[in-house]
């Protein structure tokens, strides 16, 4: 244990999925207590007996809706009272419905914006929601979890022969969101809030091999990463190491997206 992040409490919205329960897992690691906060209750609170188990006092569970602000908002009043105070929030969920990830000419209008509605516009208000009680309690961190793909253009050609594609809702939405993180950070300039972003690259969860072969001839050595490979760079932008760091994208992609 670093002790990088010993007494901060942490929000991190999905809490319970593939990267959040790692997330979580290191804060608890590095001192911080996490506060797993999922749609899925049943699995945030999964998510903190495994991690009690090795950091009694690092995990706790809490209910959220990042698309209804009377859940947000009730969120943050009950981790207050239960933690004391709440340092940093990680903006992780991923909101999408049924018909999410259809190739581009089968996407109707109405989904692409109930996606785009979902995810980025829950992601605002989440940072709206924070900005408002950070500005209460002196100041806090916020990390927007965005993605290559709000940073380059897709290479469609890894996906050939797979019934994978890269969705068009999530490149607008990451790179959106890429935007929200300078436009809050430059917004809240002078309150001690301070706002960037972390754009992983794939996770490995099981694609077909023929498609990790592929995505790995355009890294430098790992190719796919496991989500205990981002760890280290959110500990680094919840820690007072990144004191300083404000309104930036902090990629993590064994250099897919040179
Ligand atoms: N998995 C990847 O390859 C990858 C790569 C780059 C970026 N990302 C980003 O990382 C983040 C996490 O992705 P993941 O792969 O862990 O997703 P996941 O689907 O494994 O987990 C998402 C979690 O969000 C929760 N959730 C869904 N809707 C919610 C809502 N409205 N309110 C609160 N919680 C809600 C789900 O219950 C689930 O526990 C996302 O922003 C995703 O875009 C993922």
């Amino acid at each position: 244990m670093s002790g990088l992040l010993k007494g901060k409490r942490i929000v991190v919205t999905g809490g319970a999925g593939l990267l959040g329960r790692t997330f979580c897992t290191a804060i608890a690691e590095h001192g911080g207590q996490a506060v797993v906060a999922d749609r899925d209750l049943d699995a945030a609170k999964c998510a903190v007996d495994a991690i009690v188990q090795q950091y009694p006092a690092g995990a706790v569970a809490a209910t959220l809706d990042i698309t209804d602000k009377d859940s947000v908002d009730r969120m943050i009043g009950d981790v207050h009272v239960r933690c004391g105070r709440i340092d940093a929030i990680v903006n992780n969920a991923y909101p999408r419905n049924s018909r999410y990830g259809r190739r581009m000419e089968e996407v109707e209008y109405a989904d692409f914006c109930d996606n785009l509605g979902m995810h980025l516009g829950g992601y605002f208000l989440v940072m709206q929601r924070f900005a408002d009680y950070f500005k209460r309690t002196g100041g806090g961190n916020m990390i927007n979890v965005s993605s290559i793909y709000g940073v380059v253009a897709p290479r469609f050609d890894i996906y050939e022969g797979t019934p994978m594609t890269m969705p068009v809702e999530y490149a607008a939405i990451k790179s959106g969101l890429l935007h929200l993180t300078r436009y809050f950070a430059q917004y809240l300039k002078g309150s001690n809030i301070r706002v960037n972003a972390l754009s992983p690259g794939g996770i490995l969860d099981r694609q077909p091999e023929a498609f990790l072969a592929r995505y790995r001839d355009l890294c430098a050595d790992k190719g796919m990463l496991n989500p205990s490979d981002l760890a280290g760079s959110l500990v680094f932008l919840l820690s007072d190491l990144s004191r300083h760091v404000d309104g930036q994208n902090l990629i993590v992609d064994d250099g897919f997206s040179l």
